[in-house]
């Protein structure tokens, strides 16, 4: 089986990353839409049409499915997506609700959503998880984490400082703390030092136990290739990729 795997640039790759680790797939096509990145400060319009671009550019692939790994893209395109595609697509923020969800038991546990203003601004992972009895949520942009991360900054000052800016007010631990962005993952080391008794929801993770348990897919007997492809800096994409996927690839 081969799937497409989407992002506005290269934080898809933390979803790919398990996606490979689960060898759920024989063939994994990444596109990031590099020349458009970020998506996460523009508006609806916007991010729609370039997700749909990228789906006409991943047709050509011949894929089976998409994976949207791009929760921003998941917040306001799906919809539109699924009305273009003839098989499935998936984002990520369903999967990461409900791996929320199996993580807590308790209904008044409290939620700390973080995403990108455009994915906070469209109230996705509030609605989904208020339907579910989760009341307790506290939604936050830190814009600034994800030039950080481009930048490789996994720790140290400039980090510690956007973390305090962020979550200085923030008394208490989180019951869980939804990443919903697929560039957090590479700061979560940072973040759970912050919060150290907070479950934390990685996008990857969440798509993986989602696929075995609602699609009931199992782990192939080979491992699972890739082919890397992008709208801009192919070759940005790939170095970050050698790093990010560090042994996998
Ligand atoms: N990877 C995107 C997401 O998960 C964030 C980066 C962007 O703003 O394009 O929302």
């Amino acid at each position: 089986m081969r799937v497409g795997v989407f992002d506005s640039g290269v934080g898809g790759l933390t979803v790919t990353k398990s996606l490979i680790e689960h060898r759920l797939f024989d063939e994994i096509v990444y596109f990031g839409d590099t020349a458009h990145v970020p998506y996460g400060t523009k508006d609806a319009k916007t991010i729609i049409k370039y997700s749909l671009e990228a789906l006409e550019f991943l047709k050509s692939f011949d894929i089976d499915m998409l994976i949207v790994a791009c929760n921003t893209a998941s917040a306001h395109a799906l919809e539109e997506l699924r009305k273009n595609a003839s098989f499935e697509v998936f984002g990520v923020i369903e999967p990461g609700v409900l791996a929320a969800i199996n993580a807590l038991h308790d209904k008044r546990s409290s939620i700390l959503v973080l995403g990108t203003k455009a994915t906070i601004a469209s109230g996705q992972y509030e609605k989904l998880l208020i339907k579910k009895g989760y009341e307790n949520i506290l939604s936050l942009s830190p814009s600034l984490f994800v030039p950080i991360v481009e930048e490789g900054l996994f720790e140290g000052d400039v980090l510690e400082s956007a973390i305090e800016h962020y979550f200085g007010g923030i008394k208490q631990n989180p019951d869980a703390v939804i990443l919903g962005c697929t560039h957090f993952p590479l700061i979560a080391k940072a973040i759970q030092n912050y919060f150290p008794k907070s479950t934390l929801i990685h996008s990857g993770d969440a798509i993986v136990e989602y696929l075995q348990t609602k699609c009931h897919l199992l782990p192939k007997a080979s491992a699972t290739t890739l082919k890397l492809l992008a709208s801009d800096n192919l070759e940005g994409v790939k170095k970050t990729a050698k790093i990010w996927l560090h042994g996998l690839i």
